[in-house]
């Protein structure tokens, strides 16, 4: 069967993307670079790859960033809409506000943060083969309790949708990407925000609709916290996670041919250097994301951080597990390790933050 032309997709892409803060003030999460391309048009690109032609973007939060990127989608081959939110109308009430622009009888609802390769039309293979009303992408993590947890019967329905629990029945999650009838999406209630996870899928399991699973066991990421969209995106360089933009891009670290690379400079794992960015001598970055034009100067070392626009991190100074703010400045040989968070603009004096007493 496979995707009819018909099948309209939406991308939900108004969230605030609160857990990537700072890099998320100035950028919308899905427009956050990845892997040289915003993470958002990888997504697009597998939405093309799988045949559908007509995207919604249901936006809010910095709803200009993607029309200024994106505009009609014609340069990727797709016929974009947008429909945004002047005050967030939550996941639910983001699909529900779509409706007008609807063409087909059904439609594929993504999370704007997900990195993965289900194939898409076997998904809507099994939308149709079991006539169900909605159908959700499942798949299972070690630790379901940030997602939604959706056990199934032996026949594949879902048997209830518990939203982030502390206690969650089964492994097996919401993997963010759901096939809609156009009567079930109308069944969700308009002029509010309404939470798709908390509201609309609890409500289809008690009014008899047929709401079923489909579970596969392909690269899954939500791209959502730091440590995520580090791992994901040195997937992405080093060909673990799929994405149709970087056929033949791949290895230890993907740099932008305008970026420069000092002597004796060690990039590995899946590091990821941006335009115009500069990289000291004998620097050494693992699994770095370096945003455009960053500098990072000689003997420094960058390791599983992001890096954000314009950022100096300076000589020998340590990053690790970190995020650097856009346009921040790091004294040289500072330490920022275990998750530390530095906000834009902010300048560090030479050794003014470390976490030991060596010189
Ligand atoms: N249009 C619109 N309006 N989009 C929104 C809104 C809104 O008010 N709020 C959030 N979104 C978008 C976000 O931009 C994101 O792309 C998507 O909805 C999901 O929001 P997240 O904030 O990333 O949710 P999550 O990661 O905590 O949890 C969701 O994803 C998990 C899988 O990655 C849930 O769907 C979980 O059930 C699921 O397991
Ligand atoms: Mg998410």
């Amino acid at each position: 069967m496979g995707i009819e032309k018909a099948t309209d997709a939406v991308v939900l892409v108004g969230g605030k993307g609160t857990r990537l803060r700072p890099l998320t003030m100035s950028a919308p999460k899905p427009m956050l670079p990845t892997a040289g391309h915003p993470f958002l048009e990888h997504l697009l690109a597998r939405i093309r790859a799988a045949g559908i032609e007509h995207v919604i973007l249901s936006t809010s939060y910095k709803a200009e960033v993607f029309e200024e990127y994106f505009g009609d989608g014609s340069g990727i081959g797709l016929d974009i809409e947008y429909v945004t939110e002047d005050q967030p109308l939550g996941t639910g009430g983001g699909i529900r506000n779509v409706e007008s622009a609807l063409r087909g009888d059904h439609v594929m609802v993504f999370n704007g943060d997900v990195l993965t390769g289900a194939d898409l039309g076997a998904i809507l293979d099994t939308h149709v083969e079991k006539e169900a009303d909605v159908t959700l992408h499942l798949v299972r993590v070690s630790d379901p309790r940030a997602y939604g947890s959706v056990p199934t019967d032996a026949d594949g329905r879902v048997t209830a949708f518990l939203e982030k629990t502390q206690d969650p029945p089964t492994d097996q999650i919401n993997a963010g990407c759901y096939v809609f009838t156009r009567a079930a999406l109308e069944k969700i209630p308009t002029g509010r925000p309404v939470s798709v996870e908390r509201e609309v899928f609890p409500s289809l399991l008690t009014d008899g609709s047929r709401v079923f699973g489909y579970v596969d066991h392909t690269y899954w990421r939500d791209m959502g916290t730091p440590e995520d969209f580090v791992r994901g995106s040195a997937d992405l360089v080093r060909g673990i996670a799929p994405s149709p933009l970087l056929e033949g891009e791949r290895g230890e670290a993907l740099v932008h041919p305008s970026a420069g690379i000092g002597g004796g400079a060690l990039l590995i794992g899946g590091t990821v250097v941006g335009r115009g960015a500069v990289i000291g001598a004998g620097a050494r970055l693992d699994g770095a994301v370096v945003f455009d034009g960053a500098q990072i100067e000689a003997g420094a070392t960058v390791e599983r951080s992001i890096v954000g626009f314009g950022v100096r991190i300076g000589p020998r100074a340590l990053v690790r597990d970190g995020v650097i703010g856009d346009g921040a400045d790091i004294g040289a040989r500072c330490e920022l390790l275990r998750g530390a968070r530095v906000w834009p603009g902010v300048a560090l004096p030479d050794g003014g933050v470390r976490f030991s007493t060596d010189v």
